[in-house]
């Protein structure tokens, strides 16, 4: 374990061969000053010092138990923030928490379960459960201990180099899950994990608003190493209400490039904001890669009706459907094709509900490197102009089209940082194979970045398309929407 200390007096944060030499240093300045000292463990993503801010006299306990070489930080064992029950806020009970640090290996994230509750998951190695606390304001709303089933792992990839860090490895892990429940409409939670021993992972999210209240969804989509980093902190600076992303969450093309590295490279984003996913090829590029890692961590987001790789959610009065355009939808009768019919109609019939927005990976309009599934559209197609779905939201080739067909917009955005294609790969060909369909593209682009879906109180929808490059909007529509 690797701690750290900052404050007004001490200019740099000290690693662990500094730690002696730091703890005698703080512990002279803050016996002299009345500073509020910021101390606790060092993030091992991002090398800062965690949230959490001791109280003097905390530190000052924390830094003679250092001096007298207790060694306690050495098997994790230091003094939690201040109060422990207050974010962020240095009370006057302090207690000693000695056990070690447990180790998440992937999240904390929260996903939608309906309009008033969120889940709030993470994996560990083990099946302790940590304690999660949500608040609203400076006021605790609740506080769990988590649950969590130890699962033996033994596909992993790629998994030959135990030395790195954001690798798959095989082994015995545990999603851990609490229900967030009991949600007000459009208000800002922050949650907390303890991870004991002073350690705690920390962020927010936004309940689902109500019909009436504007608000922002973030897509992103074919997130591979290492530009996706990029896109993700181009979508964490619009400050997203909800990501939505669109499938092919990693590639495995490198030792980076897995699921331990996307959960490290989302970590800002899923502290801001739910975060939904919907399913891609690549998820399913290995044996069992869907069951071990999709459908294990991400299988269930999402509310009535869902199942483990299609699912729904309403946020503001707009339904959102992700559809796994990988299996289940190619003919009329499958399970997917009549679950999708059902929201469709009960969004029609429902008050609360103005209109879906849908999204999967797999685009019906391109003129890109991956041609798309005409089956699939011949069926689906017709059911998305029946009731009106004003947007479609796909990945999957590598570039930005977006296209009006009789009503439906269909947006290819699949510039989360995978290899950049030629969005005209196939231009030539449809010009004389399709030619009807060549002015029904209205927009092309080709580089990293991701779109906004902007919802305005009247339900009025703009989308717009920004990239890294230059950090510019690149395309905007204002959607009709009835
Ligand atoms: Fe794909």
């Amino acid at each position: 374990m690797r701690f750290g200390l900052s404050c007004d007096l001490l200019d740099e944060v000290f690693s662990s061969s500094d730690y002696r030499q730091s703890v005698a240093t703080g512990f002279v300045m803050a016996s002299k000053k009345k500073s509020i000292l910021r101390a606790g463990p060092i993030d091992g993503r991002s090398g800062q010092v965690k949230e959490g801010r001791w109280s003097r006299r905390a530190f000052l306990a924390h830094s003679a138990l250092g001096v007298a070489g207790l060694g306690l930080w050495g098997v994790g064992g230091c003094l939690p923030p201040s109060g422990g029950e207050k974010l962020g806020d240095a009370g006057e009970q302090e207690t000693v928490d000695v056990r070690p640090s447990i180790a998440l290996t992937k999240g904390p994230y929260v996903q939608l379960m309906g309009l008033e509750a969120v889940r709030l998951r993470f994996e560990t190695q083990s099946e302790e459960g940590l304690e999660v606390s949500l608040w609203s304001g400076e006021k605790q709303v609740s506080t769990q201990i988590s649950k969590g089933k130890i699962e033996k792992i033994e596909a992993a990839f790629p998994a030959n180099d135990p030395s790195l860090e954001r690798r798959d490895a095989p082994g015995d892990y545990a999603v851990h899950e609490v229900r967030l429940e009991g949600l007000k409409a459009g208000e800002r939670y922050r949650w907390r994990v303890n991870r004991r021993g002073g350690a705690v992972e920390e962020g927010a999210f936004r309940a689902p608003v109500a019909k009436g209240q504007p608000f922002r969804i973030g897509w992103i989509a074919d997130t591979m190493y290492p530009h996706h980093q990029n896109t993700a902190e181009l979508l964490l600076a619009k400050e997203p209400d909800l990501v939505w992303h669109g499938g092919d969450i990693q590639y495995q093309t490198n030792f980076l490039d897995t699921w331990a590295g996307v959960f490290q490279v989302f970590g800002p984003l899923m502290r801001r904001a739910p975060m939904h996913f919907c399913v891609g090829n690549h998820e399913y590029e290995e044996m069992n890669e869907f069951e071990v890692f999709y459908k294990r961590l991400l299988g269930g987001h999402g509310d009535v009706g869902s199942a483990p790789d299609y699912h729904a959610f309403s946020y503001g009065g707009i339904r959102f459907l992700s559809l796994n355009s990988e299996d289940g939808l190619d003919k009329d009768g499958t399970v997917q094709v009549k679950w999708l019919k059902e929201e469709l109609m009960r969004v029609e019939q429902s008050a609360d509900l103005r209109y879906a927005v849908v999204g999967f990976h797999r685009p019906y309009y391109t003129f890109g490197r991956s041609k798309p599934p005409m089956e699939t559209r011949a069926l689906v197609h017709p059911l998305l102009k029946q009731y009106k779905v004003p947007l479609v939201m796909c990945g999957h080739n590598h570039s930005y089209e977006r296209f009006e067909v009789e009503g439906v917009v269909y947006v290819v955005d699949g510039c989360g940082g995978a290899v950049s294609y030629n969005p005209d790969e196939h231009l030539e060909e449809f010009k004389t194979k399709a030619p009807e369909e060549i002015p029904l593209r209205k927009a092309v682009e080709r580089g990293f970045g991701c779109s906004l879906l902007d919802f305005d109180a009247q339900g009025v929808l703009t989308l717009t398309h920004h990239e890294v490059e230059g950090r510019k909007e690149v395309d905007r529509l204002v959607i009709k929407t009835s």
